[in-house]
């Protein structure tokens, strides 16, 4: 499934595309990370999933763990739909918080449709293994007919109290963000919208239908929301916004100062945080790129991987990227630039303080372009996964190298090289 040292036998050598270091499906499809927790030492990362295909329906979550983010196990699934149960239409997105000692996922259960979906709570053991769902939802979808397509709720605690979001759309067209008390968490009190697209900031940033996948946590001085952005149908990038939360009536609201787009590459999607004492680390869906058609993936058996994991910073108003510091330890040997060199790496990692430039070339010379910045930076390419970090932005894309095309790594000032891999197996 993943950089796992369980169970599983490598992935075939003859695909190429298949990812060594990310976590992604054996076989089936993935989107979203879900539930991502630190419990007890170690790190779980959940994410949508069809055991079944590569192919976005009958949702699971899915399950790795790892103590050292760098390799990870596969674990059980955790969550399936239940036939006549609450979510007979899927197990889509959610978190999991630690609710008196107890694990608990609260995720949105799907029914017949996306229009009808509320939320369900499951309860764990400490090891994430043993889930037990509740038999019916514990929101419903809300009274108010003019609001449609809720889900993804995300848990998080103000001024002493725990309140949660919920992404939504409207009648209208436009996006809401609703909020709800929940200190019992069992008990949810709807507490109105914490933003819609009437804050000029939010409508100027992050337009779009629905707002999907909502994150919302303190970073410094700031509060920082994450928006995904659902648009006519289309999955139209992620957005954030840094501003402040303040009280009002007997709910908040989120007051956005600025936002930007968090990676402005193809392949980056409904990310999920997680905060830790010193740092926010941050998890997104990379789904295949446009070029790969439905018979490419259907061949592979496997759709979607998540990004490596990332610290989130704010650089002054700017909210940055940045792979995560345990990264550096899965630099293997260093390469030279000779041609070959990066095909037979599987991943690699180059370190440059000039303009950096990855392109496929073809036997006849024919250039494909796949990353080209004008500034240095860190790039990381690991099957078909490519993740760019820069001064100025950071980039997800995919690309699938054909079996008689290589790599070509251009840059016009020296270049560190590293073949990436996995050290001493995970315990
Ligand atoms: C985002 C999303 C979520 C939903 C999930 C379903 O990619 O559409 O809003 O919960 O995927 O798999």
């Amino acid at each position: 499934m993943t950089a796992s040292t369980t169970d599983l036998p490598p992935p075939p050598a003859e695909d190429r595309h298949r990812p060594s270091l990310h976590i992604h499906p054996r076989h089936g499809w993935l989107n979203d990370p879900n539930g991502i927790c630190r419990i007890d030492g170690r790190y779980h990362v959940f994410y949508q999933h069809n055991p079944a295909g590569p192919v976005h329906e009958d949702v699971h979550w899915a399950h790795v763990s790892s103590t050292d983010l760098l390799c990870w196990s596969d674990e059980p699934i955790a969550l399936a739909p239940r036939p006549d149960g609450p979510d007979s239409g899927g197990c889509w997105s959610g978190c999991v918080v630690v609710d008196d000692g107890t694990p608990t996922a609260v995720y949105t259960g799907a029914r017949s449709s996306s229009q009808d979906a509320g939320v369900v709570l499951a309860y764990s053991d400490r090891a994430l293994r043993a889930w037990t769902p509740a038999p019916a939802w514990t929101v419903d979808t809300p009274d108010d007919d003019a609001i449609s397509d809720v889900r993804d709720p995300f848990v998080f605690t103000y001024d002493g109290h725990r309140y949660a979001v919920q992404g939504a759309g409207h009648q209208t067209g436009r996006p809401q963000l609703l909020l709800y008390g929940c200190d019992d968490l069992a008990e949810w009190v709807p507490l109105g919208p914490l933003l819609t697209e009437d804050d000029p900031t939010a409508a100027a940033v992050a337009g779009a239908n629905i707002w999907e996948c909502p994150n919302l946590f303190q970073l410094g001085d700031r509060w920082v929301l994450i928006l995904s952005l659902w648009r006519d149908h289309v999955l139209s990038g992620v957005r954030y916004l840094e501003g402040d939360l303040v009280h009002a009536g007997a709910g908040l609201r989120f007051v956005a100062r600025s936002g930007g787009t968090l990676d402005t590459g193809p392949s980056f999607y409904a990310p999920q945080i997680l905060v830790e004492p010193d740092r926010v680390l941050l998890w997104a869906w990379a789904g295949e790129g446009a070029e790969r058609t439905s018979e490419d993936v259907g061949r592979a058996g496997w759709s979607g991987a998540l990004t490596l994991p990332r610290e989130v910073r704010l650089e002054g108003d700017t909210v940055t990227l940045h792979p995560a510091r345990e990264l550096v330890g899965l630099r293997r040997e260093r390469l030279g630039l000779e041609a070959g060199a990066l095909v037979d790496a599987v991943a690699f990692e180059a370190v440059s303080r000039s303009p950096l430039r990855l392109v496929l070339i073809a036997p006849q010379g024919e250039r494909t372009e796949v990353l080209a910045s004008g500034l240095g930076g860190r790039l990381l390419v690991d099957g078909s996964m490519v993740e760019y970090f820069g001064p100025e932005t950071t980039y997800t894309t995919r690309a699938y190298r054909p079996a008689d095309h290589r790599w070509s790594l251009e840059t016009e000032g020296p270049v560190e090289l590293w073949r990436l891999g996995l050290g001493e197996p995970d315990s």
